[in-house]
C-alpha cells in the first residue's frame, strides 16, 4: 500500500490542511475541520481526467444542440422538481433527515423507470436485500429490470454495473460506499469525494442518470451532502415533519431547471402518494373566524398555493418580548411588527408575538408580508379574520402595499378554492380580468388592509 499521510479536511466545502484549524479557511465555519488518513492514489479520479479529451475550442454557434431529451420518472412531482423529467446521465444528489423516506422515493422512482422499459440498478449499503424486497412488496414495485445490490464496496459496484448495464442507477448511500484504495474510513471527506467523482465519471461516461443518497447530520459530524453540492448536477432535500405524512422535495441547485419548484408527497402505508392539489392539504385543518389566521396566496415555483398563516400575540412580563416563527422569516416578522408599531400605533412592546405557517410549509416571499401583519393585528386586536379571504403583498417601510407578481394566478387559485374575495396590491391589479364570483380589494396601505380586512 502506498504512503498514508495525515491531514485534515473540512466537512463543509472540502478544504484541506495539513494542520488542524478551528475555523476553515475556506468557508469560514467554526469546527468543520476533522482529521483524515489517506493514502496517495496514484491517479486520482475526478473531473481533471473527465474533461482531459483531445477535443479542440469551438465557436459556440457550431455546436450542436437540441433540447435536452428527458425520461419522465413516473412521479409527475418529482418530475417537476427536477424541470420536467429526469436527464440521462445526469447526477443527482438527494438528502433529508433519517427516515424521511428517501429510499421510497428513489425505490418507487426505480420501478416506474423499469416499467418504461429502463434498466435500473438499486444499490444498497444501508439495508440488505431482503429489506429492500419487503419494502418493493409493501409499495408493488416488482419488475424484472429493476436489480437490487447490497454492497459498499466501490469495486464490486463497479463491476454489477459493467454487468447489469443500468440507465438508471441509485446508490442508497454516499456515505456507506467506499473505496479500498482510499485508507480513511467510509462517510469521511475523503472517501465520500473519491466515490462521487467515481460515480460523476460513470455517469458522464456511459450516460447512467445517477442518484446519490446523502445523510444530513448535524454539525456535519461526517462528510455532509455539502461538499458534494459542488460536485452534481441537481441537488434535492426531502423534508418534512415528523408528526405529518406529508413531505416535500424541494430542489436547492437543478442544472436543467429552476429550484423554486417544490414536490409534494403524502406518505401512506402504500408509500409515498403525490398531492396534486397542494393548497387543500395545507387548509384542511383551518379553523374559521378566529383572530389571528389568514390564508395568503403563495406561489412555490410556476404553482399558486394556499396556505395559512397563524400569529398569536399575547402580553409578557418579561423586559424583552419573544419573536417567534416558524415557517417564516424572522428579519421580516421584526420588520412586518416594526411597520404595526410606527405606522399603526399598535404597541407590541409588552407583547411576545408567535408566527407559524401552518403545515411545514416554508413562505420565503416577500408577498406574504401583507397576511403576516394582517394575523398580527388580528390577534393583537383579538378581533376574528373573515374565513374567506385570501391576502397578498409585499409590505414596505413606510407601510406601504407593493405589488408582487403572478397575481392572476394567485386569484384564480383563491377562486377555484372557493374564496370570496381577495386583499391585495392595488398596483398589482393592471392588465387582467379576475374571474366572475369574486371580489377584489386593491390596496395601497397596511392600514387599508387592516380595514378591509378586520373590520
Ligand atoms: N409499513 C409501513 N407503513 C407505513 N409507513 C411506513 C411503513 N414502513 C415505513 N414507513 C414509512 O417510511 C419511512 C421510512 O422510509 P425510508 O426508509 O424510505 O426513509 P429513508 O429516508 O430512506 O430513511 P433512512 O435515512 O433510514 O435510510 C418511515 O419513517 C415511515 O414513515
Ligand atoms: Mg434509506
Amino acid at each position: 500500500m502506498a504512503k498514508v499521510k495525515t491531514k485534515f479536511a473540512c466537512t463543509q466545502c472540502g478544504t484541506e490542511s495539513p494542520k488542524w484549524m478551528g475555523k476553515c479557511p475556506g468557508c469560514n465555519e467554526w469546527n468543520t475541520m476533522v482529521e483524515e488518513t489517506e493514502t496517495q492514489i496514484k491517479a486520482p479520479v475526478g473531473r481533471g481526467e473527465l474533461l482531459r479529451t483531445k477535443e479542440k475550442a469551438r465557436a459556440i454557434i457550431d455546436i450542436e444542440s437540441g433540447k435536452e431529451p428527458r425520461v419522465s420518472t413516473g412521479l409527475s412531482e418529482l418530475n417537476r422538481v427536477l424541470g420536467g423529467g429526469l436527464v440521462p446521465g445526469s447526477l443527482l444528489l438527494v438528502g433529508g433527515d433519517p427516515g424521511i423516506g428517501k429510499s421510497t422515493l428513489l425505490l418507487q422512482a426505480s420501478y416506474s423507470l423499469s416499467t418504461q422499459g429502463l434498466k435500473v440498478l438499486y444499490v444498497s449499503g444501508e439495508e440488505s436485500v431482503r429489506q429492500t424486497k419487503l419494502r418493493a412488496d409493501r409499495l408493488g414495485a416488482l419488475n424484472d429490470r429493476l436489480f437490487v445490490l447490497c454492497e459498499t464496496n466501490l469495486e464490486v459496484i463497479e463491476e454489477a454495473i459493467t454487468e447489469v448495464e443500468p440507465d438508471f442507477l441509485v446508490i442508497d448511500s454516499i456515505q456507506t460506499v467506499y473505496r479500498p484504495e482510499v485508507a480513511s474510513a467510509p462517510g469521511s471527506v475523503a472517501q465520500v469525494r473519491e466515490c462521487t467523482a467515481h460515480f460523476m465519471r460513470i455517469s458522464k461516461i456511459n450516460g447512467v442518470a445517477t442518484v446519490l443518497v446523502g445523510h444530513v447530520t448535524k454539525e456535519g459530524a461526517i462528510a455532509g451532502p455539502r461538499l458534494l453540492e459542488h460536485m452534481v448536477d441537481c441537488v434535492l432535500y426531502f423534508e418534512g415533519e415528523r408528526h405529518h405524512t406529508y413531505r416535500i422535495l424541494r430542489a436547492v441547485k437543478n442544472r436543467f431547471g429552476s429550484t423554486n419548484e417544490i414536490g409534494i408527497f403524502d406518505m401512506t402505508e402504500d408509500g409515498l402518494r403525490e398531492v396534486t392539489n397542494p393548497s387543500e392539504l395545507f387548509l384542511s385543518e383551518r379553523p374559521l373566524g378566529v383572530s389571528g389566521s389568514t390564508v395568503v396566496a403563495s406561489m412555490e415555483g410556476t404553482r399558486p398555493v394556499l396556505v395559512e398563516l397563524q400569529a398569536l400575540v399575547a402580553p409578557t412580563h418579561f423586559p424583552s418580548p419573544r419573536r417567534m416563527s416558524s415557517g417564516f422569516d424572522h428579519h421580516r416578522m421584526s420588520l412586518v411588527i416594526a411597520v404595526l408599531e410606527k405606522r399603526m400605533g399598535m404597541f407590541f412592546q409588552t407583547q411576545d408575538a408567535y408566527l407559524n405557517v401552518a403545515g411545514g410549509v416554508k413562505l420565503d416571499e416577500p408577498a406574504a408580508d401583507l397576511a403576516a401583519a394582517v394575523s398580527l393585528a388580528s390577534s393583537f386586536k383579538d378581533s376574528a379574520t373573515k374565513p374567506f379571504d385570501v391576502i397578498f403583498g409585499e409590505v414596505g417601510l413606510t407601510g406601504e402595499v407593493r405589488a408582487v407578481s403572478r397575481a392572476e394566478q394567485r386569484v384564480r387559485e383563491a377562486h377555484k378554492l372557493g374564496f370570496k374575495r381577495v386583499i391585495m396590491p392595488e398596483q398589482s391589479m393592471k392588465g387582467w380580468q379576475p374571474p366572475q364570483g369574486i371580489s377584489i380589494i386593491g390596496v395601497r396601505t397596511v392600514a387599508e388592509a387592516l380595514k378591509a380586512a378586520l373590520e
